[in-house]
């Protein structure tokens, strides 16, 4: 029997997961029990949490861990992390307090500009279009005042508005190409509505509005994050081939593709952690990042290193949208905390934090590569996962732990270790 609904939306949260129970779980009174114990015993607070999306029927909760000792242009921070993944915590914290002995880390905003675009079509003769838009410019700019003014106040606005022939690539195309400064919010919302007056503004009966949206794409909007230090002053007992090796592996993630993603993968690791916890949006943050690193026209590592006179530098540089106002970052508390532990930052500020994260993360993962192997540390992480699926009382996870320690940890040998334990 089809289980296509209608006036879903209109049920209670109730009758939603009775209807889910009903239809896809047989009715089980678990799967009710399972949705029901993570919400949250603030009636106020769970409302806040229903009102985010349509169709809420409970939470789903994620780890949120702070990493500290993080220096970052001489300043303290404890960074927080929203994440799921074992070791990216304790990396970071590990790596914090590395650089932490060795000057810190230095991060500088780059550019803060935003693009949207107007894409249109129009068949007819270009120069009369042309001749169109430059009479049309500041009448744009007048439509878009009501919306711009408290954006103006702040320092932030429409930058500039330019018509773009695309007719090589599309019969007919053309765009009006705006850029913004969107300031201390991540400014979607400004720059779509924006759009949409510049569209109705800009339309006439050989204009045909396809559509007014962001680009996510915003390579515009770049920090750099670096560490440095003298090629002895980092640990270990051959310091420069350590260099040497960890230089290797960034050009290897800058020459291969299939090198390149895990590597950014793993600088995302530290990034969108920090991009959950504070309430920013993650899916326009991996988006733009990735086509940044494709820019070239090959998918590349978005970290670079070199040995240069006796001296190691290892840095970053990456696009990042946020918002440290407007949006969930106010409106959820925990996003409003993480905000606070980080002293308020602004945008910009917040840009250089995600940055380091990124880079302390790739940071974390190349050094392990290189050297241990990567799943010495990860699997040490993993360890409880493994304990926590098999059931484990606390006494037997720590007892576990105890024999595992200095030992290699794999999947089969806590299975074993655990068994023995048992007795099974
Ligand atoms: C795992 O989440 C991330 C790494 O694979 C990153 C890397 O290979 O650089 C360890």
């Amino acid at each position: 029997m089809s289980k296509i609904v209608s006036g879903f939306s209109k049920l209670t949260k109730q009758e939603k997961i009775n209807w889910l129970a009903d239809n896809y779980f047989n009715n089980q009174p678990e799967i009710i029990n399972t949705i029901q114990q993570y919400w949250n015993v603030d009636d106020k607070l769970q409302q806040l949490h229903d009102d985010f999306i349509e169709n809420t029927i409970s939470n789903f909760y994620m780890p949120y861990g702070v990493a500290p000792n993080f220096i970052i242009n001489g300043k303290e921070y404890v960074i927080p992390m929203v994440v799921e993944e074992s070791s990216v915590v304790a990396a970071a914290s590990m790596i914090a307090k590395f650089w932490s002995f060795r000057g810190g880390f230095k991060a500088e905003v780059i550019s803060t500009t935003k693009i949207g675009q107007v894409h249109f079509m129009y068949a007819g003769d270009k120069s009369a279009l042309v001749d169109y838009f430059e009479r049309s410019k500041e009448r744009l700019r007048i439509a878009t005042a009501s919306i711009t003014k408290n954006m103006e106040k702040r320092g932030g606005g429409i930058l500039d508005i330019q018509l773009i022939d695309k007719t090589k690539k599309l019969e007919n195309y053309y765009q009006l190409h705006v850029t913004f400064e969107t300031v201390d919010s991540m400014g979607a919302n400004f720059i779509n509505s924006c759009l949409e007056e510049i569209a109705k503004e800009f339309r006439n009966d050989k204009i045909e509005i396809v559509m007014s949206i962001l680009s996510n794409y915003v390579p515009d909007c770049l920090v750099k994050a670096e560490v440095n230090c003298r090629v002895e002053d980092l640990a270990g007992e051959n310091p420069q081939k350590f260099a040497e090796k960890f230089c290797q592996a960034v050009q290897i993630a800058e020459v291969e593709p299939y090198r390149a993603v895990t590597h950014n993968k793993g600088i995302m690791n530290g990034i969108d952690a920090v991009v959950l916890a504070t309430g920013n949006d993650f899916r326009a943050v991996e988006a733009g990042v990735h086509a940044y690193a494709s820019r070239s026209g090959q998918y590349k590592s978005l970290t670079h290193c070199e040995i240069k006179n006796g001296v190691f530098r290892f840095w970053i540089e990456i696009p990042l949208a946020l918002g440290t106002v407007g949006g969930l970052t106010s409106l959820h508390p925990m996003a409003k905390l993480s905000l606070d532990m980080m002293q308020k930052p602004s945008a910009r500020e917040l840009m250089m934090i995600m940055a380091t994260a990124g880079l302390a993360q790739n940071f974390a993962a190349l050094r392990a590569l290189t050297t241990k192997g990567i799943q010495h540390g990860h699997m040490k992480m993993h360890l409880m996962n493994i304990l926590n699926q098999l059931g484990a009382s606390e006494t037997e996870k720590k007892e576990v732990a105890d024999y595992f320690e200095g030992k290699t940890v794999t999947h089969s040998a806590v299975v074993e270790k655990y068994k023995e334990l048992k007795g099974v």
